[in-house]
């Protein structure tokens, strides 16, 4: 079975509380539930795990040179400003899709940058929780 990690950053533990009107009223329990059943339709084995430290990031990313099929990263502020995110990525040959819940691109300037872009397969913003299961019926059908 393809293994998929679902790697989700900072203050998104919040996710349901923090400006749901913005994000959506999903916590991450939620979508855990959620891309587990879309995997399990899709026949992926999901694996997901969110940390508000940027080390914990490089370290899960370096993990997943090996043993993974593809990675989903909402890596949420780190996004903007993380070499370290970006260089980490840069090792994986497995696809990675990013995802947003809001659109970044459609809010403050400082959130217009990825470190992430340039080395995603495809890019998800603006779907909230529904991004998720977007990213992983692209892998499913297009990676
Ligand atoms: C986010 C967008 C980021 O700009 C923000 O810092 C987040 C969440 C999103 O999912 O919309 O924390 O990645």
């Amino acid at each position: 079975m393809k293994k998929i990690l679902i790697l989700i950053g900072p203050n998104l533990n919040l996710l349901g509380i923090r400006e749901p009107e913005i994000y959506g009223y999903e916590t991450l329990a939620d979508i855990e539930t959620m891309c587990r059943t879309e995997g399990q339709k899709l026949g992926f084995e999901i694996e997901l795990r969110q940390s508000n430290y940027e080390g914990d990031l490089v370290t899960w990313i370096q993990e997943a040179r090996t043993g993974y099929d593809g990675m989903i990263i909402n890596a949420a502020a780190y996004t903007h400003t993380s070499i370290a995110i970006h260089d980490a990525l840069r090792f994986l040959s497995v696809p990675i899709i990013e995802v947003h819940q809001s659109d970044p691109k459609k809010r403050e300037p400082f959130r217009h940058i990825s470190y992430i872009e340039p080395l995603a397969a495809k890019v998800i913003a603006g779907h909230g929780a529904k991004g998720y299961l977007m990213a992983l019926e692209w892998l499913a059908h297009e990676a």
